[in-house]
């Protein structure tokens, strides 16, 4: 049972949250899918591995979660939002994450590659969200929220040319000199938290208080591949768009290159892919 891992028996309070720590874990966020099937969870419960031994990413993919080499965390929510609002949801957990990031890593120029991973300006990726929801009726009653950030892998590693960390983003920068990767991961945590208590409390009626032309406002600034024709993934096929911001319900916004066409890409129809902009 995972729980002779824990390091702590008691959750550890910070900003309304509840953190469990552990050693290591299969993955954060399977435990905490497990919590909340059993009544274990509460909304703002938060579970950090220093390692995962069996680290998930999306579709299906293996995400390594090697030890003290990054932040490894889960979130549990209760957003109570209607479930056309999922991937404004999503953007907006997004945009917590990257903020966060300019935080403690100011040196990074860190991107949103929408709708899910923070990418370095040159679009190498630091760091990816996986974000599970469970429907009761027509809204999202729960929502368990992984988030992996890369803090001290190497610098370029030719097997993983796309992948990048805080830490190697830093080297030769003067914002990041004599910063550990050890320092670096506590901040982020506390800065990640700090970012998410508002959405923590951002549920049902209060939804009403999102500002969304504020919120759209602060992603486009932050958007990757704003106003390049860059490839996207559609049903199989590669299609070239230039991103043009995001719409109100987390869309992405793109016309072609020539301008004669536009229209709103929706996740996981749409996946921007990876290429690099040296
Ligand atoms: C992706 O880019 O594919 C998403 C990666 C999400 C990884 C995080 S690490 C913490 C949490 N636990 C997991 O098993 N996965 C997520």
């Amino acid at each position: 049972m995972t729980s002779d891992f824990r390091l702590y028996d008691n959750a550890v309070p910070f900003h309304g949250f509840h953190c469990h720590r552990f050693e290591t874990l299969a993955s954060t966020h399977d435990l905490l899918k497990e919590w909340v099937s059993q009544g274990l969870a509460e909304p703002g419960t938060v579970i950090l591995a220093k390692e995962q031994t069996h680290g998930r990413g999306r579709m299906g993919n293996a995400w390594t979660s090697l030890r003290g080499k990054g932040l490894w965390i889960s979130v549990y929510f209760q957003p109570c939002l209607p479930v056309d609002w999922a991937l404004a949801w999503n953007m907006n957990l997004a945009l917590a994450v990257c903020k966060a990031l300019d935080t403690v890593a100011p040196w990074g120029g860190w991107q949103i590659k929408w709708p899910n991973d923070w990418v370095s300006s040159q679009g190498r990726k630091a760091g990816g969200m996986l974000v599970e929801n469970q429907l009761r009726g027509s809204l999202i009653s729960d929502s368990w929220v992984g988030i992996g950030i890369n803090v001290d892998q190497d610098a370029v590693d030719a097997r993983l040319p796309f992948a990048t960390s805080l830490m190697a983003e830093g080297h030769g920068s003067p914002q990041a000199m004599g910063a550990t990767a050890v320092a670096l991961q506590e901040k982020l945590f506390e800065a990640l938290l700090t970012e998410l208590e508002w959405l923590r409390d951002a549920y049902g009626p209060q939804k009403e208080n999102w500002n969304i032309p504020q919120i759209i406002e602060e992603v486009d600034r932050r958007l990757y591949g704003l106003g390049q024709n860059v490839p996207f993934l559609c049903e199989e096929r590669t299609e070239y768009w230039v991103p043009l911001g995001l719409s109100h319900d987390g869309g992405l916004r793109v016309r072609s290159e020539s301008g004669d066409l536009a229209q709103t890409l929706y996740h996981p129809h749409h996946r921007m892919t990876y290429t690099l902009n040296l």
